[in-house]
């Protein structure tokens, strides 16, 4: 199995990322969850992040809290999508197991540096912010990356958060800047594939037929999320944003994109946050990163569901 490390801001869409990934021991070991603020804050998606594990029925795993504001500027929420507790839907008991003591980046740089080269994969789900930090504080780290496969950006899909600007990249976008110039292979999973793995009603349906705590919990999840998506883009279900980075670990053939050239816009009046993506080879500058653009979405939920019905 490949050696996964799980950032993320539980988050519903977070939640079944992290679901699919611990149903998958064959295929994902998931060496750590580290939390960071983003869709609510660093409080919440720690807590988020445990209760996801306990669903689960891991509660060995470890999950270590990091940063709780972006490298500039103060933190944006996402309380308006994901509800107060950011996994509003399912009623969840509160966690019993652990947060560990140590701060995510150390555990990040720690388990780096440990690790050799080219072993450990890092699986980013919300705001870059815990692995910029760990890519500035400790440079070295970067050649052990295996590959970064993170959920954030939009190309043709623009922005969610801003007309330009996907909330992932937004809440951080310095951070952003860090990853994308790190050198470190980079597959990245934007809103142009992200808002293709819609939970229809029927691919709902299909999670609370498992008959699981872990399906109806998914199910109550998708239907919360999907409000907001319903509402604001007139979508066909909630967007499985998430999910998409670790099911591409699992099955890569899912996906189509383009090795391209991304650089994150920092300074823009209108357009901070915003990925640009060289997606026709126009600028001469030097591909970073393979932008996914298309998924098989049949396939991703009949694997997601196939996974979820074994915890
Ligand atoms: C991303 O933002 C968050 O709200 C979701 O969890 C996802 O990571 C989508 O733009
Ligand atoms: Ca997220």
């Amino acid at each position: 199995p490949r050696k996964i490390i799980i950032d993320t801001d539980p988050g519903q869409d977070d939640a079944v990322a992290i679901l699919l990934a611990l149903a998958s021991p064959e295929d994902l070991e998931v060496l750590g969850i580290t939390a960071v603020a983003g869709n609510v804050p660093l409080a919440l998606t720690q807590k988020n992040a445990r209760i996801v594990c306990e669903l689960a029925g891991r509660p060995d795993i470890r999950v270590f809290a990091g940063c709780d504001r972006p490298l500039a500027g103060a933190l944006v929420t996402a309380e308006h999508v994901h509800g107060k507790t950011g996994l509003d839907g399912p009623a969840l008991p509160d966690p019993t197991m652990p947060l560990q003591d140590a701060h995510a980046v150390a555990f990040l740089i720690e388990t780096l540096r440990a690790a050799p080269e080219g072993e450990v994969t890092l699986c980013p789900l919300g705001p870059l912010t815990n692995i910029a930090t760990a890519l500035r504080e400790a440079r070295e780290i970067a050649p052990k990356i295996r590959e970064i496969v993170l959920m954030g950006g939009a190309y043709f899909e623009v922005g969610n958060i801003t007309p330009t600007a996907e909330f992932n990249i937004f809440v951080d976008p310095e951070a952003a800047s860090i990853v994308f110039a790190s050198g470190v292979p980079l597959t990245v999973m934007p809103l142009d594939v992200t808002h293709k793995a819609l939970v229809t009603k029927p691919r709902n349906d299909a999670f609370r037929a498992l008959g699981t705590a872990a399906g109806d919990a998914v199910a109550a999840m998708t239907d919360f999320f999907e409000r907001f998506d319903r509402k604001k883009y007139g979508s066909d279900g909630a967007p499985l944003h998430d999910p998409c980075v670790t099911a591409y670990l699992i099955r890569p053939d899912l996906f189509r994109g383009r090795h391209v050239n991304v650089e994150i816009e920092t300074e823009g009046r209108f357009t901070r946050g915003m990925t640009v993506a060289d997606w026709w080879g126009v600028s001469g500058r030097a591909p970073n990163a393979t932008f996914m653009g298309d998924i098989d979405a049949a396939g991703f939920f009949a694997l997601l569901t196939d996974r979820l019905g074994r915890l």
